[in-house]
Order: structure tokens, then C-alpha cells, then sequence
């Protein structure tokens, strides 16, 4: 059934489709003024919404205009009692779904529509569909994430890609640094112009000069004509120069003047050439320790680091994990035209409590190689690598802490490694609740989970 939300200042039409439509099994709510209706729209997903045209604060249209820019899914339905040619026409180029007109027949013209809505919402797989729906509120272009360190960078990316201010992207392998370059470019100005990759730590110094500033014929053996170099290729756009820390001192002198002069001047060349590039850099290397050991400049740091974005690593944003595991499984289960029922929670578990040294990258990788392996109707922790399924049991020995290698003495007989781990993961959660003196999410937050699986957990072993 539909979610709607029903916007007219008249109270009768309100109650009347209010009582109507839950009737008939729809989640119904209200609005007096359109004030009202775009706090609910900011804050909630309506499949659809039926609005009045005549608002006292802001007419009808300009609320259809919010909603649409907003979430562009909702069904939006215009109604009004005075119903002029103009209005009609505005209705249907800002994309109103219907134009109704109030009147006797009001309930039986509204009624096909939400009834249509209602079945294209049920023939949606409804999991996916929340799911986008989520996405469209917990991401950024390709980006997801619902930690709030990630929310912070979304939404310090925002307020930074419109301006040309230039940016350093630091964080580990596979912490999504080249993603962020592109959101910023994505959400900027320049977004219609062209971005340009290039990897510093891959290009040889003189190889990289000429790749950056291009060169004049006859420049050096092999020169046989002039060649624009990347700075003028991404001319009006932005240039992501990956892996900065990789960038012999001798260029670093070299990018520093461009930047520092807004002109380059090819290798061979006499003249200069303007330049109007953003520069966005990226590394994996701590550039302070870099700048104390004499191997990155000083004067170049700051000059690309006006706005430092720092990524943090997957294992300190593990509430990320779920959602990331399964953008990845759609992912790959569209790619290798596979079906499954999700991830096992037993397996997602493994996936949360696993530090990823790797990071994003690895949990895609991970999740790619167990969609190829997975025999069964749902992922398995057998379609996992064996370094992630055995991190649970390997931080065992240490809470063991038995002293010899592996801190584990087993007995003649064997064990029961599966109960045995039930037990351990039960007295685990009951030592959490105890600590956070029954708060569930802070004993979910003790344990590194979710407060998701904890409560997967706290039901499974009657906690
Ligand atoms: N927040 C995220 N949401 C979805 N996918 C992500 C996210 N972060 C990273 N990824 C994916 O993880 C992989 C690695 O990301 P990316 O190449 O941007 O990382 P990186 O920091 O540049 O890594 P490296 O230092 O190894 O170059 C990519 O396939 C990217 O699409
Ligand atoms: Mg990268």
C-alpha cells in the first residue's frame, strides 16, 4: 500500500481523503499549509503526494517543484476548485503527474491513481526499492555511506565543489579516493568540462613533465610535432593527480610554479600558457612525515591542500559495511547475471567484524569472488576468503590468552568449534550489556556492530 500525503488548507478536503483513503489500507498523512508539507517531504518518502493549488503560503506548484527536485519518484497529483488553463499548464511542465479537479467526483478521478501507484510500488521488489530510496538519502553520486564520518564528507564535498578551491584527498589504499575527486568535479561548475586522472608514482620524471605540460616539437629525440600536455587537455575542467606523494622533488618544483603563477610552459618551449585547471590531489602517504624526511616540499603542501579531505578507514565506519556489502552483491549479481536471496547474517557478521586492510576495495573484491563461488541461494561464510572467516576465531586466543603461539590448547577429543563459538558470542554479548548497563546500541558499539545484528544476535541466543 501507498504512503501519501495529502496537502490542502480546506480541513473537509483533508478529512475526506484521509478517512477514504486509509480505508482503503493507504498510510495517510496531512498538511495544512505547504510549510508543514515540505518538512514532511524533507524528513520522509511519500509514494505520493495530492496537493492543493491554492496554499497560503506558496502555491501548489512551487511545492510540486521542491518535490520533484527532492525525491523525483513521488507520484504528484494537483487538485484545485477553480481551475484556470494556466494553472493546468504550469502543472504539466513542472512534471505534475495528474490535474484533478475538486468536485463530486473528486474521490472517483484520485482513487485509479493511487490504485496504480499502489501496484507499481508492490510489483517493485520492495527490498530494492527501499534500498534505492535509501541511497538517494545516505550517499553521493557513487558514493555510499551512512556512518556519520562519511555524512561529514559528504557534506563537506557539497559545500567545497563549487568553488575551485583546490583539494588533498589522504586516507589508505581503497578508502574511495579517486570517488571523491570525481564527486567534487561531478559537483562543480566544471562538471561539464573535462576530469583528467593521472598517477604520479607511475611516470618516470622527465616521461611525467612532458605528460603534464605537453612539449614542442623538437624538444627532445621523439618530439616530432607539439603535444598538449594534461593541464591544457583538462583546461576549464579539473586534473586529479593521483599518488602526489610519488612525485620526485625536482616536479614537485615544477608543479609548485604553475600553480603558484597560473601559467606553464611546455618542455622545449619559450612561451607560457595559461592555465585554468582545478587541481585535486590524492595519497596514501602521510605528507607531514614525507615534508620532515626531506622527500615532499613544504611550500607544495600547502598550496594543494587548501581544503584537506582525510577518508577513514573502513574499519573505523564498520556501520557502512552492511550497506556497502550490498550495493556490491546487486552489483556483481547483475554483472555475472546471477540471482541469490542477500548475505547470510552469519556471514555479514564475519564481513563486520573484519578489519579490511584493504578497505572498500577489498570488501568489493570480496564480495565479487564470493558471488562467483556461492553455489547456494544466499552467501555463505564458505564463499568467504579465509582470512575473513577465521578473523572472528583468531581474536579468540587473544581474549584466551594462553601464552603458547596460537593461545589455544585443544583437547584430545576435539571440540565443537560451532558451539563453542555460539557460547563465546553469547557470553561476549551479555559482558557488553552488562559494561553498557543494558543500552543495546552502546553494547552493539562495544562489540563493533551494528545495532542491526546485534539484535540479529540478542534474538538468536535468547539474550
Ligand atoms: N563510499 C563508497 N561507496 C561505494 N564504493 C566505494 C566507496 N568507496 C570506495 N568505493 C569503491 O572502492 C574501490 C576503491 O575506491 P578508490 O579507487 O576511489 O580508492 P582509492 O582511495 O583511490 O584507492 P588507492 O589508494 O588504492 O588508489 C572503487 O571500486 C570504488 O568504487
Ligand atoms: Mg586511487
Amino acid at each position: 500500500m501507498a504512503h501519501l500525503l495529502i496537502v490542502d488548507d480546506e480541513r473537509s478536503i483533508c478529512e475526506l481523503l484521509e478517512i477514504s483513503f486509509r480505508k482503503e489500507g493507504h498510510k495517510v498523512e496531512v498538511a495544512t499549509s505547504a510549510e508543514a508539507a515540505r518538512r514532511k517531504l524533507a524528513s520522509q518518502i511519500f509514494d505520493i503526494v495530492v496537493s492543493d493549488i491554492c496554499l497560503p503560503d506558496m502555491t501548489g506548484v512551487e511545492l510540486l517543484r521542491y518535490c520533484k527536485e527532492t525525491s523525483p519518484a513521488t507520484t504528484f497529483i494537483l487538485i484545485t476548485g477553480v481551475p484556470t488553463i494556466d494553472t493546468a499548464i504550469d502543472a504539466v511542465n513542472f512534471g505534475a503527474d495528474r490535474y484533478v479537479v475538486k468536485g463530486d467526483r473528486l474521490l472517483d478521478e484520485l482513487r485509479p491513481a493511487i490504485q496504480q501507484v499502489a501496484e507499481n510500488l508492490a510489483l517493485k521488489s520492495e527490498a530494492g526499492y527501499l534500498r534505492r530510496e535509501l541511497r538517494r538519502l545516505t550517499g553521493l553520486d557513487h558514493m555510499i555511506g551512512t556512518s556519520p564520518k562519511m555524512r561529514d564528507i559528504f557534506e563537506l564535498i557539497q559545500n567545497i565543489a563549487p568553488q575551485s578551491s583546490r583539494v588533498l584527498i589522504t586516507g589508505e589504499s581503497g578508502t574511495g579516493k579517486e570517488l571523491v575527486a570525481r564527486a567534487i568535479h561531478e559537483n562543480s561548475a566544471r562538471s561539464k568540462k573535462p576530469f583528467i586522472t593521472i598517477n604520479c608514482g607511475a611516470f618516470p620524471e622527465t616521461l611525467l613533465e612532458s605528460e603534464l605540460f605537453g612539449y614542442v616539437k623538437g624538444a627532445f629525440t621523439g618530439a616530432n610535432e607539439n603535444r598538449r600536455g594534461l593541464f591544457q587537455a583538462a583546461d576549464g575542467g579539473t586534473l586529479f593527480l593521483d599518488e602526489i606523494g610519488n612525485m620526485s622533488v625536482t616536479m614537485q618544483v615544477k608543479l609548485y610554479r604553475v600553480l603558484q603563477e597560473g601559467k606553464l610552459r611546455p618542455v622545449g618551449s619559450t612561451e607560457e600558457a595559461d592555465v585554468d585547471v582545478r587541481v585535486i590531489t590524492a595519497t596514501n602517504k602521510d605528507l607531514e612525515k614525507e615534508i620532515a624526511e626531506g622527500r615532499f616540499r613544504e611550500d607544495l603542501f600547502y598550496r594543494l591542500s587548501v581544503i584537506p579531505i582525510q577518508l577513514p578507514p573502513l574499519r573505523e565506519r564498520r556501520e557502512d559495511i552492511p550497506l556497502l556489502a550490498r550495493e556490491f552483491l546487486d552489483r556483481f549479481l547483475k554483472a555475472m547475471a546471477k540471482t541469490s536471496d542477500g548475505i547470510e547474517p552469519e556471514a555479514m557478521r564475519r564481513l563486520e567484524v573484519y578489519d579490511w586492510p584493504g578497505n572498500v576495495r577489498e570488501l568489493e573484491n570480496t564480495i565479487e569472488r564470493a558471488v562467483a563461488l556461492e553455489t547456494g541461494k544466499r552467501i555463505s561464510t564458505e564463499a568467504l576468503p579465509d582470512r575473513i572467516r577465521n578473523h572472528f576465531q583468531a581474536a579468540i586466543p587473544e581474549a584466551a590468552a594462553n601464552g603458547n603461539g596460537h593461545g589455544i590448547v585443544l583437547q584430545e577429543e576435539g571440540v565443537n568449534l560451532e558451539e563453542h563459538i555460539q557460547k563465546l558470542e553469547r557470553s561476549y554479548l551479555l559482558a557488553a550489556l552488562e559494561r553498557s548497563g543494558g543500552v543495546r546500541t552502546q553494547a552493539a558499539a562495544l562489540l563493533k556492530m551494528s545495532y542491526r545484528s546485534f539484535r540479529h544476535y540478542a534474538k538468536k541466543y535468547g539474550v
